[in-house]
């Protein structure tokens, strides 16, 4: 027999169904429900609506009842598509660096930067690998978010960025949180390879794409298209390979130089991310595509930059997505919720823009159909937070933890 849950009465219930995938929106398309329940049967959603309708029909599916006594809002789980988690060491030397006035590229060129990590990562064991994952995982989790792209792309050779995939994926089977792998192989050649980007490409999509699809490790593949990485020419092969083996494509993409944005719209990749160096013909590139717009704040806020163009992405009807790039390097802080809330306000994104973009946007940029909005069917991935008036979610610039969340149907989070 199923097991029907009720839960409720919420204050309101922001499903962000049935809003379109890209483009502006104003506040008063907020799909609330006021004075809400929903039911859940096993992972899924069965049904949400208004507290006493939805109650009725629980009773007729002798549903247990977990009742809320206190003021709270209810949200979409929130989902994080763009993280590079999955590391060893730590990067404070660099961080101090830049803000003694080194550039980021300086600081990579004198060997800081992301072979410092790959040192580190190498260095370690899989078992810590996969417990610094679940940490952060499980940080992000008492924050609302219950699913989390994470990235290869600090092992650079066969043999360890396969270490990582496969510590992404024993985490995986760890954590309450839905982590999403990606290979991010594709991330800079290493130092210590005795070839050019063309030979490196070749070696890795050779050897390592179809150990991904037997091991089923990563069903994305990532690159870092900027001067000092990968140029749009070198990764052509490389993509073009993914491509036909069935990979979703997505792309660093005019994190400091442009070029990228235009490889990720050439390739139908899910998402262009970072954008920070974008220009009118890049956002308009991407406004006509359906690839999306994937801002990372904290890379701004971790190296001192200027934050992609979002109003303006979004004023061209491009999809924009927000997402914390969480890593050692350019984005040490990991707070989806704080990060997403400032993006919004220096950008000048209504309350609607920012959480599409941490929910149902950002789903649509891990090509996942199953979660984003609350409706019927979907998964029962929700986050509460404890207040009357969702405008304080964002208002409180993530500072106001939620006292709920919910992954598949079980409560992971409750204060
Ligand atoms: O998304 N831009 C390239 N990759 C990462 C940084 C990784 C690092 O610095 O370790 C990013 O910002
Ligand atoms: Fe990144």
């Amino acid at each position: 027999m199923k097991k029907y849950t009720l839960i409720g009465p919420f204050k309101q219930i922001l499903t962000m169904a049935g809003l379109p995938l890209k483009g502006a929106l104003s506040d008063e398309q907020l799909p609330i429900v006021e004075n809400g329940g929903i039911i859940m049967v096993d992972e899924k959603i069965h049904a949400i609506g208004t507290y006493p309708q939805i109650q009725a029909e629980a009773n007729g599916l002798n549903a247990e009842n977990i009742h809320i006594k206190t003021n709270m809002v209810c949200l979409p789980g929130l989902i994080d598509a763009h993280t590079h988690i999955c590391f060893g060491g730590s990067r404070a030397k660099d961080y101090a660096h830049r803000n003694s006035g080194k550039t980021y590229l300086e600081i990579a060129k004198a060997g800081g930067g992301i072979w410092n990590t790959v040192t580190e990562t190498r260095k370690a064991t899989t078992s810590s690998l996969i417990e610094g994952v679940k940490t952060r995982a499980d940080r992000h989790l008492a924050h609302g978010v219950t699913t989390i792209e994470v990235k290869s792309g600090y092992g650079l050779s066969v043999q360890e960025e396969l270490k990582m995939l496969r510590a992404i994926a024993l985490a995986n089977e760890q954590c309450q949180s839905d982590l999403i792998p990606t290979c991010l192989a594709a991330h800079m050649v290493p130092k210590d390879y005795k070839g050019g980007p063309d030979d490196y490409l070749l070696e890795i999509s050779t050897s390592i794409f179809p150990i991904l699809k037997k091991e089923q490790l990563a069903k994305r593949i990532d690159a870092f298209v900027e001067e000092g990485a990968f140029s749009p020419a070198s990764i052509a092969a490389y993509f073009d390979k993914a491509k036909a083996m069935g990979f979703d494509i997505t792309v660093h993409a005019d994190q400091f130089s442009t070029g990228g944005s235009g490889v990720a719209v050439k390739y139908k990749a899910v998402s262009a991310d970072h954008l920070e160096a974008s220009s009118k013909k890049e956002i308009q590139l991407l406004a006509k595509s359906n690839v999306v717009a994937t801002a990372l704040p904290g890379a701004s806020m971790g190296l001192g930059c200027n934050y992609a163009p979002a109003r303006r992405l979004l004023d061209a009807g491009a999809a924009l997505a927000i997402a914390s790039d969480w890593n050692p390097g350019s984005a040490p802080m990991g707070n989806l919720l704080l990060q997403a809330a400032v993006l919004g306000a220096f950008e000048k994104l209504t309350n609607i823009e920012v959480l599409a973009g941490i929910t149902y946007r950002a789903a649509a940029a891990l090509n996942l159909q199953d979660r984003g909005t609350l409706k019927t069917g979907l998964l029962a991935d929700f986050t509460a937070f404890p207040t009357n008036d969702y405008q304080e979610i964002l208002y409180q610039q993530g500072m106001m933890p939620p006292s709920l969340v919910c992954k598949k149907g079980k409560l992971v989070v409750t204060i």
